[in-house]
């Protein structure tokens, strides 16, 4: 009911329902009946200027259509004016960020294109396979440090600080070539980073965002001096290697923005699929049972987490021209939220949407990677990761069980957990 008020009152405002009610904690900490409640027979809610989808058909469509583009928003847009016009006075800010152009991930072709190409190959299905058996590797040395610190300790540990987050940084930190050693410090920038994705931020946390990514690049501009001097046998030593300042190849900038998107995308997204998952067989001992008894279950199962519980909860597109979408016209300009995991519910497209079931056969539908050409690069990676992930730390602990409440992330486009409090029991 609170939820209704607040919707009932946003939309008296005349501002769009959907970006007003999820600023409020319980909706975010439970955002599925919101979405529900955004669910009518049209294709979009909200007015003119914003509209916002839950439907997969309408998602899909957008996301495929040449009729959209990126946002390319800045970190700025969501700060009152008078913010704004402080931040233009104050000078320069940190020059590149991960989702800001020149990223692949907020530009359109032709530019798109070019930068897409350049790490496509790093991350396709062959490449991904041949990091597998490293990727265990990693996860049974988490698994036996977290074994022996519980047994030292009282038995109770945290998943998501000692093996969801870490998994993912070691394996993108190897693949990009930046060093392992200083995963904690990437993990403490990108925790404090990843509210950017959100718009609207209060001012306390525009300015934390502001200085992690300042550091950050600053960090990355080092590192990226010290391979063009001394360049290894990785990813961002063979990008180094395409650097042309006359133009023609890559310039610093583009090369700093890719290298910045593919590290944060690598394991600010993954520790969500990894958390998520853990907290959904917890609640579900049965799947949980049926993994146990037939582990060739676990790609299905990841691509179940991905679609109940989707670690990127919406992205959105600009109308580029005058178009019209299931029947709705849209002008040039008009902003489009797409909620990936609203349209991961929809029961035009999935039985039993809410329902977690790991051996769903269609449960591969999802567009929690979202759709079209800025298809997440690293699903491949992903899913491997959250197979070897989830199922090495089920099957060593096969009574590992929640020791408390879980702490969620505050942000709102990203869905997971700062904080799982376990405790391991035996380990086979
Ligand atoms: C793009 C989700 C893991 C790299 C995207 C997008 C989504 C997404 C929804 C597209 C956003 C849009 O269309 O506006 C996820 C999820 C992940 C994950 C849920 C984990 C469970 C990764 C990993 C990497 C990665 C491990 C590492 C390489 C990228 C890149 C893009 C992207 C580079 C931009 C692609 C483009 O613009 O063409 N991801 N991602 N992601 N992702 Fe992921």
């Amino acid at each position: 009911h609170g939820v209704m008020r607040l919707a009932i009152r946003a939309r008296a405002r005349g501002g769009n329902p959907d970006a007003q009610v999820l600023r409020d904690a319980a909706v975010r900490e439970d955002p599925f009946a919101h979405y529900e409640r955004l669910r009518t027979a049209a294709p979009f809610v909200g007015g003119a200027f914003s509209k916002v989808s839950v439907h997969h058909d309408v998602c899909t469509e957008v996301l495929r259509s040449a009729d959209f583009g990126q946002i390319a928003g800045s970190r700025t847009e969501g700060l009152p004016p008078v913010l704004q016009r402080v931040l233009r006075l104050a000078g320069p800010r940190p020059s590149v960020g991960p989702i800001d152009p020149p990223s692949m991930l907020a530009v359109d072709p032709p530019e798109h294109t070019r930068y897409r190409r350049l790490v496509s190959r790093a991350f396709s299905a062959r490449a991904v396979a041949g990091l597998r058996e490293r990727t265990r590797a990693i996860a049974d040395g988490l698994l036996d440090d977290l074994e022996r610190e519980a047994a030292a300790g009282d038995g109770r540990t945290d998943l998501v600080a000692r093996y969801a987050s870490l998994l993912p940084v070691t394996v993108i930190s190897e693949v990009l070539g930046v060093p392992v050693a200083m995963r904690e410090q990437f993990l403490a920038w990108g925790d404090a980073a990843s509210p950017s994705l959100d718009m609207g931020l209060d001012w306390r946390t525009f300015r934390a965002v502001e200085r992690s990514l300042g550091e950050l690049d600053t960090w990355f501009r080092g590192h990226l001096r010290r391979l063009r001097r001394d360049p290894g046998d990785d990813l961002l030593s063979a990008l180094v290697g395409m650097l042309d300042d006359d133009g023609s190849g890559l310039t610093e900038q583009e090369l700093l923005a890719t290298a910045l998107l593919v590290f944060g995308a690598g394991f600010e997204t993954t520790v969500n699929l990894i958390g998520n998952g853990a907290e959904r067989l917890f609640a579900h001992p049965d799947q949980r049972r049926l993994l146990a008894e037939d582990p060739s279950l676990w790609p299905n199962a990841v691509d179940e987490v991905l679609r109940v519980e989707s670690p990127v909860q919406r992205t959105g597109r600009r109308a580029r021209r005058d178009t019209t979408v299931a029947g709705v016209q849209v002008r040039e300009g008009d902003l489009v939220i797409l909620v990936l995991a609203a349209a991961n519910r929809d029961p035009r497209v999935f039985d039993r949407p809410h329902e977690f079931d790991v051996t769903r056969a269609d449960a591969r539908d999802h567009v929690a990677f979202s759709s079209g050409i800025h298809f997440c690069l690293g699903a491949a990676l992903a899913r491997m990761e959250g197979e070897v992930a989830l199922q090495a730390l089920f099957e060593r602990f096969p009574d590992l069980a929640p020791a408390g409440p879980s702490r969620r992330r505050r942000t709102i486009i990203l869905r997971g957990h700062a904080s799982m409090p376990v405790t391991l029991g035996r380990a086979v």
